[in-house]
């Protein structure tokens, strides 16, 4: 398996060293780019990590559709987001989420949310 590891070029530009790390280097090409201008086209499958929740609704419908416009026939679109389950018993995932958005100056439209909610949207 071959990836393109795409992400902002001052983010990327320290990626070979975690990559080398991890014994993958050889088959990660290391992109520095912008998802909301356009992604690496031709790929089988493209995966979202912990990316969508950072934005509001029409970027993060910018974003799908740059990703649908990239991928060929018969591509595939992965999504991995954190969902919060309903109640304020402490998760990972509601520890995480408040840490980054503490730590981030960029934050206006944060949609990971209680399980509660994502299960009323149909996400989940
Ligand atoms: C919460 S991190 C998730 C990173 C990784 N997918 C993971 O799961 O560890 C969100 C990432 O989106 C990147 N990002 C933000 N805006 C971007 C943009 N316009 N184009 C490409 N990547 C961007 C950030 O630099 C950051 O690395």
């Amino acid at each position: 398996m071959r990836a393109i590891l795409l992400d902002r070029p001052e983010v990327v530009a320290g990626a070979g060293p975690t990559l080398a790390a991890a014994g993958v280097a050889d088959r990660v090409q290391v992109v520095g780019g912008d998802f909301f201008a356009a992604v690496p086209a031709g790929g089988d499958a493209y995966a979202l990590g912990a990316v969508l929740y950072d934005w509001d609704d029409d970027q993060c419908v910018t974003i799908l559709d740059n990703c649908r416009r990239a991928m060929g026939e018969g591509g595939r679109l992965l999504i991995a987001e954190i969902v919060i389950p309903p109640g304020d018993g402490p998760t990972t995932g509601r520890c995480w989420t408040s840490t980054s958005w503490w730590s981030s100056a960029a934050a206006p439209a944060r949609r990971t949310s209680t399980g509660g909610c994502w299960r009323r949207r149909g996400c989940a």
